[in-house]
This record gives structure tokens, sequence and C-alpha cells, in this order.
């Protein structure tokens, strides 16, 4: 086994006329003609209900692309049993064997099924070709290697022995089996969230959210091909207060592995609060949640460069990314100048369904989300507030969730706008006084409980220090003349702390840590 550092997956660009492009739109063509029957995954066996939900694309809600089978209680418990059952023969396989399924799908992932993976997300997330392609290609394919990586050197680590003893560490799995709960704006979320538990030797059960399931199911099947053992993984598709009751309540409960909401997040913890004298051990809580991220420019920054973070920090995937841009503190210096080009900018993105590559917008994930994001945008257009918009603001739900790229401005850095997440395509501006930008730095670090990622913006060397050190705990990411989006496994692990998290760094040593139980062993002689 090689279980060097790897190398990043090198990200394909779908140009015009290249053959990646071709092949990604064949397999487009391919999974949008055919009706994906999708079932459960139970202890390695295909399960079907006989509750069968549609899958419909964002951008294209007259088109069927097949059916999920939703879970019963029954399935949930029986997939709680069939990961306990795994569990013990899957613990105690040699690591290096088990690392090897995760290596193998990740190869599988990079070369056979990339671009089927990758219409998938396209289709059943309206995502365009190039951010399919960083998530479901690319950072999926990363976490699992470089999460292969991370456990050989945790496995390494092993304490000191003087003369006459031997002291080791041995790093067992969990007491129990692994919920993970995971959301549909990464695929590759989805993918890492069971298998970084799996990998350290844990049994999973596995609830995507439903506008996931499309994408999930097909990274199941390549698990499947890779070797997977029946029951390690268990794919199902219950509803979430179903899932939670159940395996909260249930002894063998070791842990949840968790990215969605806040307020999702906070029921789950009281609920395992008051289950906590059931367990075997003490669960592990891992999740990552909400964000309200902030681009703070500085007098001194470079124009440009702030139009460019704005304009994809937060339109990017419609700003349905926990990292996206949400709101703006510009300086009166440079303000006019920033939102004039900001606007010139996103007239050029088009907006449409993801089969036209050019369309850098597509549509919403679904038509609660278009509600939630939509009624801000009204709200300020009804005159709630001391706000107006700048651009965008319109939408149209006739053939698909489609909401244009909108930008708010406001005088009050309180606005609810400013505050509150919208996850969605809706940038607020607050512009401040020049020499105002310290005082400015502490209402961006009250006005919102969340600290995700935010970014920085200025060419003043000794503005950047000072703005590092005053927003420390701001940000668990935090982007220095960049936008806040986009961490790149390996190199930018990712998580946040306040309302945004447990902070335990996905793609990580530290986040491994977690999945994993140590055994300390004196021997003397
Ligand atoms: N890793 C993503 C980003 O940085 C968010 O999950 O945008």
């Amino acid at each position: 086994f090689d279980f060097a550092e790897p190398k990043n997956e090198p990200v394909l660009g779908y140009a015009p006329g290249s053959a990646e492009r071709k092949a990604l739109q064949h397999a487009l063509a391919e999974m949008k003609a055919t009706k994906r029957d999708i079932p459960m995954y139970i202890d390695g066996e295909e399960v079907r209900s006989d509750n069968k939900v549609e899958i419909r694309p964002p951008h294209e809600t007259a088109h069927l692309l097949g059916h999920f089978h939703m879970s019963s209680e029954e399935h949930v418990h029986d997939a709680i049993d069939a990961a306990l059952d795994a569990r013990e023969k899957w613990a105690a396989m040699n690591w290096e064997h088990r690392a090897s399924i995760f290596l193998k799908a990740a190869d599988l992932l990079a070369t056979k099924y990339r671009y089927r993976m990758n219409a998938a997300t396209m289709l059943g997330q309206s995502k365009n070709a190039y951010q399919a392609e960083i998530d479901s290609a690319c950072e999926l394919i990363d976490f699992l290697r470089f999460n292969v990586h991370f456990l050989s050197k945790i496995y390494k680590d092993q304490p000191i022995s003087p003369a006459g003893m031997n002291n080791r560490m041995e790093y067992r799995p969990l007491e129990g089996f692994v919920l993970a709960v995971t959301p549909f704006n990464f695929t590759a979320i989805g993918g890492n969230l069971p298998t970084s538990a799996a990998m350290c030797g844990n049994v999973v059960v596995w609830k995507p959210a439903n506008t996931q399931v499309y994408s999930a199911s097909v990274f199941m099947e390549i698990l499947i091909e890779a070797g997977l053992p029946a029951g390690v993984i268990n794919l199902i598709y219950p509803p979430g207060p179903m899932v939670g009751e159940i395996c909260y309540a249930h002894p063998y409960f070791a842990g949840v592995h968790f990215t969605g909401s806040t307020g999702v997040f906070q029921s789950m913890w009281k609920s395992i609060g008051n289950n906590i004298s059931r367990y075997r051990s003490y669960p592990r809580i891992v999740g990552e949640t909400g964000g309200k991220d902030f681009v703070f420019v500085h007098p001194s920054a470079n124009v440009d460069a702030v139009v460019a973070g704005l304009a994809r920090g937060a339109f990017e995937f419609q700003g349905q990314k926990c990292s996206a841009a949400s709101r703006a503190y510009l300086p009166a210096n440079l303000a006019e100048e920033i939102k004039k080009k900001l606007v010139a900018e996103l007239a050029t993105m088009k907006m449409g369904p993801v089969d036209d590559f050019t369309n850098f917008v597509n549509a919403v994930i679904d038509e609660k989300a278009f509600k939630s994001i939509t009624k801000y945008i009204d709200g300020v257009k009804n005159g709630n507030g001391d706000a107006k918009i700048l651009c965008g603001g319109n939408y149209d739900s006739k053939k698909g969730w489609f909401i244009e790229p909108t930008v708010i401005e406001t005088t009050d850095p309180s606005y609810v706008t400013m505050c509150e997440e919208i996850f969605g395509p809706v940038l607020t501006i607050y512009t401040y006084e020049a020499d105002m930008w310290i005082q400015t730095l502490e209402v961006l670090d009250s006005t919102s409980p969340y600290a995700l990622t935010g970014a920085i913006f200025a060419q003043d060397r000794y503005a950047i220090e000072y703005m590092t050190k005053a927003l420390v705990n701001s940000a668990g990411n935090f982007y220095i003349n960049d936008k806040p989006t986009g961490a790149v496994v390996g190199q930018q692990p990712f998580g946040g702390a306040r309302a945004s998290g447990t902070n335990d760094k996905a793609g990580s040593i530290l986040n491994l840590y977690r999945w994993l139980s140590a055994r300390t062993i004196k021997e003397t002689y």
C-alpha cells in the first residue's frame, strides 16, 4: 500500500468541443432518458417499499428522472441491525484492507464513473458542469484519498516506550453504529460523512436529504462495486424526524456525522441529551451547520479582486453553499466602483438549465427553498426596513426554481438579510465610512451567530494583520484576498464554530479522530 500524501484530483475544464464535454453530455442524455428506480441499500440488498417518491430536476420540473423508495420505521430498524451485524468483522479487518476499498472507489470515480456521477449531480441538484466537477468528482475523490492518508498517520502515531515496557495505542472504531445525515448541496459531503466514519472501522446508517438521493445512490453503487461489504454502510430514505427518533433511542447509537441546518442540529443534541443514560458510550456529535459568510473590504482593497470574489463567492451554485458570501461590507471610498462593476459582472451570468453549458446560474433546489429565498427578496421589494434591490430580484418557477442573482443594499448593518442565513443567490451590501473600518469589524462580528467562512480584501499588510486578529473567532475558514468558498481537501480543512458547527474540519485528521476510540495498552517485561 502506498498511503503517501495524495495529489488533488485535477479539475477538468469541459471546454467546448473537448472529449470530456462530449462524454458528460452523453452521460446527461443517458441519465435523463432512464427513469431510475432507486432502492434503499440495507445489508447489501436492494430494498424497495410501496412508498415511491418522484425525483425531478430543479431546473426542469416537468421532467421525471425517476423515483426513490421512501423508508418506513421498519427499514430504519433493519438498517441499524444490519450495521450492527456487520460491525465485528468490519472492525476486525486489517485497516489497510478497509482503506483499499475506498481507494478503489476513488479510482472508479476518477475514471469509469466520473461523468455519470457529475451528470447525476447536475440533474438531481441543478449544478452546472464546473460546479459538479469540483464537487462530485474532485472533492469526493480527494476526501476518499486524503482521509486514507490521514488515517495512516493516526495509526502510526504511537506513544513512547521506555526500556522494559511497551506502550501502544489501539485505534478502535466506536462501539455501535454511526448515523450520517447529509445535505443536498454537496455530493462530496454526502460521500464523505459515511465513508470517513466507515474507513475507521465503523458501521453506518446513511440518510441523505431527499434532494440528494439521486446522486447519493450513484455513489453507493460505486462503493458496492469497489467491494464494500454488506451492512457496512446502509443507505435509507426515511423522514428526518423518524430516523432521529429511532437512532437516538438505540443503546448502540455511537455518533452522528451531520451537515445541515442549525435548527436540526440543535434538536439532535436535545434528543441525544434526553437519551443520554441509555447509551453504551457517549455518542460523538459532529456537525457542520449554517453560515452567514462575510466579505469585508478594507479601503486599501483591489476593486477587481473584490468584484470577482463577490460574484463567484455569492452566486456559484446559486449561493447554496454553506460557505457562500452573503453579506459584504464596503468602504465608502470604493463602494460605487465595486457596485458598478459587480452589477456589470452579474449581467454577464446566464441563467437556465444545466444542459446548456453556458448557463452559470441554474435553479435553486426545490419549492421550499424557492419560497423561503423569495420571501426575503419580496420583503425588500415591499419596503420592509431600510433596504433596496441593487440588481436582480426577479424569479420565475414556470419551468424550474429560478431566482436571479440578487444584490440588496442596506444602510442598516442589522437588516434581516445581513444577519439571517438565506441559502440562495442573495448578497446584501452595507457601505461604511472608510475611517470607521475598525468599528465596522466589531459590527460584523456581532451581527450574526455564525462563524463558518469569511473573506477580507486589502492590500495594506498592517490592515491584513489587524483584521486577521480582530476576526479570530468570526470564521473557521478565513480567506485573505479570495472568495470564501471552494475549500479544497488537503489544502483548506473546512468547518466553523459558534452556530456553524463543532468545527471538526471535514477532510482532515481532526475529523477522523472523532470516529475512533483509542485503547492505551501498557505491557511490561
Ligand atoms: N467545502 C465547500 C466550500 O468550501 C463548502 O462545503 O465551498
